[in-house]
């Protein structure tokens, strides 16, 4: 009798800094949720990187954005992302791409990670065209003067963003339903 092998399960890493996860990111992972069996999001533990949160504080927002989605996994590593992936079996790492401008450096890292380990493939999803402006920078120097950033991360990221920030949280208390810009 034959045996047939169960299919093998195809695991992709989406690695970054995440600091802190945008609706953009979240644009990303539900796509590559759509194209693989189990995504990984994989924070780089980077000390030389001063972040606004620490890695367990990032660990867990993502965590409570994608309560109980069994297909993706949340974890940080250290040193080289590809020996992560091989340690992970991926078979692809994601970055998303915004604009041309992401291109030239994503590109180089590409490139480099192949030639340290040919056997994983960079995939780039585009982010949905509503998130094309966003990035964690942008939020968190909106957020640090109060600026509304509601619409741009999910709810665990806008409640410790108002925890980090006093000014966000007093605007968004005073003026808690803002219209969404046209
Ligand atoms: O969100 P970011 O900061 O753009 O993510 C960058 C990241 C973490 C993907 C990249 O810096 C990385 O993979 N670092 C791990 C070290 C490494 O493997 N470097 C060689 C490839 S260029």
């Amino acid at each position: 009798m034959r045996m047939t092998m169960p299919p093998k399960k195809r695991t992709a890493i989406y690695p970054g800094s995440f600091d802190p996860l945008t609706n953009g990111h979240m644009d990303v992972i539900q796509r590559a949720l759509e194209i693989f069996d189990e995504v990984v999001v994989a924070i780089l533990r980077n000390p030389s990187k001063k972040a606004l949160f620490s890695t367990e504080e990032r660990l867990e927002m993502i965590r409570q954005s994608f309560n109980g989605n069994s297909a993706l996994k949340v974890d940080a590593f250290d040193g080289l992302l590809v020996d992560y992936a091989r340690m992970k079996h991926a078979v692809a790492i994601i970055r998303g791409m915004r604009a041309i401008s992401d291109f030239e450096s994503e590109f180089q890292m590409a490139l480099m990670n192949r030639k340290l380990h040919k056997d994983v493939q960079s995939v780039f999803l585009m982010t949905g065209l509503r998130w094309i402006f966003t990035s964690s920078s942008i939020i968190k120097e909106a957020a640090q003067f109060g600026g509304d950033i509601s619409d741009m991360v999910p709810k665990p990221v806008k409640r410790k963003l108002m925890e980090k920030f006093p000014l966000l949280a007093d605007n968004l208390q005073q003026n808690p339903k803002k219209k969404e810009t046209r």
